[in-house]
């Protein structure tokens, strides 16, 4: 089986973290916000709400952790709280039944601090895939502005190129370290992992050590571009298996089409494979 949907985790904070929250979204019970929330739903933020949510995730980023180093030594902030039981848990809640209800309810709790001890206003919005699959780096997600979540990664030749099988897809124009938008030259404490190690020994042991690098990020639209027609088969799945396989899309190696769940990941670039 295709481990894909298991990598992501592995990487903690990742080409930001919250993008594959982005897709999860939660539903809340706290009924203040529920109305805010619908509202997000049916349409896209204003440039002022984009600002509040990475502001309010920055502010998240500047908080000191809960986690206990000795538990985790890779934690630096209270972001990192989640990125280390992400990490932690990344075995158990990928590429099974409780997928998405347990992303759902992770980004229910990843909203409750931003709320309460960052003063957010609204909720963690949704990434709309199909919209700008077609050219990321361009769109309002990505273009590098203020109000976006991000830039592209500053550009790197050699910069590892991405592989479903034994497809290789081309690269894109980033590689390296973010270079603008909100998360520009962003850091982690955790380190990175590649497929094959994962695949070798599970969770490696120093899984949750501090070894600090930068987030990279290389749009890839080469990669998110065949998305549309997976949403489209997403949603005339009739049963939940096939809803599933659609998600991860298992048939797809050596092909240069891949489903949502593991295109999101491999559209963002290689921190985001993990
Ligand atoms: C870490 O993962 C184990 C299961 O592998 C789980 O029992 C434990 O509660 C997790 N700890 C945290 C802090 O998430
Ligand atoms: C570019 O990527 C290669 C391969 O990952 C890496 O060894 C090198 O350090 C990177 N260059 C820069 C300037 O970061
Ligand atoms: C890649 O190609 C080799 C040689 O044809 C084959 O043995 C291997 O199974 C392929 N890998 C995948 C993931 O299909
Ligand atoms: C990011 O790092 C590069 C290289 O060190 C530096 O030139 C650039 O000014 C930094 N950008 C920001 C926004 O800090």
């Amino acid at each position: 089986m295709l481990l894909l949907p298991s990598l992501r985790a592995l990487g903690g904070i990742s080409c930001l973290f919250q993008l594959h929250m982005l897709c999860l979204r939660t539903s809340s019970t706290n009924g203040k916000l529920i109305d805010a929330r619908k509202a997000m739903l049916r349409s896209a933020l204003t440039s002022n709400e984009r600002v509040d949510f990475t502001t309010s995730v920055k502010c998240l980023m500047n908080l000191p952790p809960k986690t206990p180093k000795s538990w985790a030594p890779g934690v630096t902030s209270r972001y990192d709280d989640f990125t280390a039981a992400h990490i932690n848990m990344t075995l158990l809640i990928h590429g099974n039944g409780v997928f998405l209800s347990w992303h759902r309810h992770f980004l229910y709790l990843f909203e409750k601090p931003l709320i309460e001890e960052c003063n957010y206003k609204g909720a963690v919005p949704y990434w709309n895939w199909p919209w700008w699959a077609d050219n990321l780096a361009k769109s309002q997600l990505f273009d590098g502005s203020e109000t976006s979540i991000s830039g592209n990664g500053y550009w790197n030749e050699s910069a590892p190129v991405q592989t479903n099988g034994n497809y290789t897809f081309p690269r894109g124009h980033g590689g390296e370290c973010i270079e603008d938008g909100p998360f520009a030259n962003i850091t982690t404490g955790f380190r990175s992992f590649t497929l094959s190690e994962f695949l070798a020994q599970g969770l490696p042991s120093d899984a949750l050590e501090y070894a600090p690098r930068c987030v990279v990020c290389d749009l890839n639209s080469a990669i998110s571009v065949e998305t549309p027609e997976i949403v489209s088969a997403m949603i005339s799945a009739s049963t939940i298996r096939d809803f599933q396989n659609f998600l991860d899309r298992l048939d797809t190696i050596n092909t240069n089409v891949l489903s949502s769940y593991p295109g999101g990941h491999m559209a963002i670039g290689q921190s985001m494979n993990d």
